[in-house]
């Protein structure tokens, strides 16, 4: 049996999404075994053929990939984020359609089937909506009991939010899902905006994977032209935020957080306009971080490495 690190992928991919899945592909630490989609940036059943595909041009089209809920516990899905990931979630980008088609058992199922073959050392890494999560809560709530930990994507602490004023995207997409993933009783690593906005990806990576001899790393430097425009607004140049690839890099040990205290975190999940917000208690942290007893979710507050470093490095490694 292999001493890396099984890990399975909820996702909604996606623009950051991919340069995540390249990352988790190419990390020594690191075994995919099984990736669910959910609709966010993109439909579901978009996001599983965009998966399937990169996954084909990257030469592991072993790897399961089961669809997951199109519409969230109490809404529709919306649309999606277009201007963001492009129509068709990885910014316009044709990649070469893969023979393999989605596992018919649905990413709630793979999830469980999958905490049972690895039970004790399955890594759960959530980089979209959680509703697949509570889905899998709800129809097995012993799932926990066979995880070793999560790592989530997700929320704002102190940070401003993304889509509303203290709402992340994919806590915000699914408020409900958010909620019943941060209120299991197992290991939770949140990676909220206040740490992913601050580690951004240069247009000289991005060069660097362009460069690649390999086309599945040229196509992670391609798909990532759209969300360069999308973020020069918001850091005066082109470049991206490091939201769901900081997630698997701390998933992966790649970095290990500088503050990251234990703290409650509980999720509005109300139709007002505190919807989708994380309300992370964060009093008493004034002389540094302090873990809350009992409390088995941490909040990455701080990250000093040098993220994209790490990250561009692996993937042109793997
Ligand atoms: C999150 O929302 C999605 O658009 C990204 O893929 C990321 O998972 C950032 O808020
Ligand atoms: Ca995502």
């Amino acid at each position: 049996m292999s001493d890396r690190m099984p890990v399975y992928l909820d996702c909604d991919t996606g623009v950051d999404d991919s340069v995540a899945l390249a990352y988790l592909l190419a990390s020594p630490a690191i075994e995919l075994v099984g990736v669910g989609t959910v609709s966010g940036n993109t439909t579901a059943a978009q996001g599983a053929r965009n998966t399937l595909d990169l996954l084909a041009l990257a030469g592991h089209s072993h790897i399961p990939v089961a669809v997951g809920a199109h519409d969230h516990i109490d809404h529709p899905y919306d649309g999606g984020a277009p201007h963001v990931h492009g129509e068709n979630g990885i910014g316009g980008v044709e990649v070469p359609r893969a023979a393999t088609e989605p596992d018919p058992r649905g990413a709630a199922q793979l999830l469980l089937d999958l905490s049972h073959e690895y039970a004790g050392n399955l890594r759960v890494v959530t980089i979209g909506p959680m509703t697949n999560l509570a889905h899998a809560l709800e129809a097995d709530p012993a799932l926990p009991s066979r995880v070793a930990a999560v790592v989530t994507m997700g929320g704002a602490a102190l940070a401003a939010g993304n889509i509303t004023p203290v709402a992340e995207a994919n806590v915000y997409n699914d408020p409900q899902g958010a909620a019943a993933l941060l209120a299991a009783d197992w290991d939770v690593t949140l990676v909220p905006l206040d740490v992913t906005m601050e580690h951004v990806l240069t247009e000289e990576q991005r060069g660097m994977l362009l460069a690649s001899e390999r086309p599945f790393v040229r196509a992670i430097g391609e798909i990532l032209d759209h969300y360069f425009d999308f973020y020069l607004p918001t850091y005066g140049e082109r470049s991206s935020a490091l939201h769901d690839p900081l997630a698997a890099v701390i998933a992966a040990s790649g970095v290990t957080p500088t503050v990251a205290p234990r703290v409650p975190v509980t999720v509005d999940t109300s139709w007002g306009p505190g919807r989708g917000q994380t309300i992370v208690d964060l009093r008493g942290q004034r002389l540094g971080a302090r873990d809350h007893e009992g409390v088995r979710t941490r909040v990455v507050l701080q990250v000093d490495a040098p993220v994209a470093h790490h990250l561009v490095s692996t993937i042109l490694a793997g």
